[in-house]
């Protein structure tokens, strides 16, 4: 899936599966080469996140009460994941570090599932938002993921206007910071998502 015509929501699952996908990596490589996988994950996460938060959610809570109860869930399951991904940010691979990427990621995946599952996130958006709309948010989703920022900031209020002077704010330090870190080669990247 590719190109203008990708809706929301099938943008918000295929940030999913590189979650998955980059989580199977940092599960599967030896500490050194995991490290530049968790740094993937960290990058993928934070991005779609805020997205989600900026985007997403504020369609969500026009659909109605029902939206607006699944978007105060996911904000509150958000919160959850950046503590947990600001206090391992920036540590080296070790057992530890794997125990709270393994103890996130079960809360996160659970949070994932629900955006996913019938009744949750993505179906309230597709029963009550016309699909030409949900492409359109579909553009602003990913051009929203060039601006935020890279790293998770639990401090950040996650509510529109909010977020987005902070993201912007924050956004220029996180990428020099991503300068200093190892990332997998983008083909490398790029060729996981395909083996899929
Ligand atoms: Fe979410
Ligand atoms: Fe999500």
């Amino acid at each position: 899936m590719s190109g203008n015509n990708v809706d929301v929501t099938e943008r918000v699952i295929i940030d999913h599966n590189d979650i998955k996908q980059a989580y199977e990596k940092v599960k599967a490589l030896p500490d050194d080469e995991a490290e530049k996988w968790f740094n993937q994950l960290l990058w993928t996460i934070a991005r779609h996140s805020a997205a989600e938060e900026l985007v997403l959610y504020p369609l969500l809570e026009k659909t109605g009460q029902i939206g607006k109860e699944l978007a105060d869930k996911s904000r509150e399951d958000h919160l959850k994941t950046k503590v947990a991904l600001s206090e391992m940010d920036g540590k080296p691979m070790s057992a530890m570090q794997r125990q709270k990427i393994d103890v996130m990621m079960q809360d996160l995946l659970e949070h994932i599932a629900m955006e996913e599952s019938a009744g949750g996130d993505l179906d309230q958006l597709r029963k009550a938002i016309p699909r030409d709309e949900l492409v359109s948010q579909g553009n602003s989703f990913e051009r929203t993921k060039m601006l935020v920022p890279t790293h998770a900031h639990p401090s950040a209020p996650d509510k529109p206007p909010f977020e987005t002077v902070v993201g912007l704010l924050t956004a220029p330090i996180d990428k020099l910071r991503d300068l200093f870190r190892s990332f997998p080669d983008q083909a490398e990247v790029k060729s996981n998502r395909d083996q899929q």
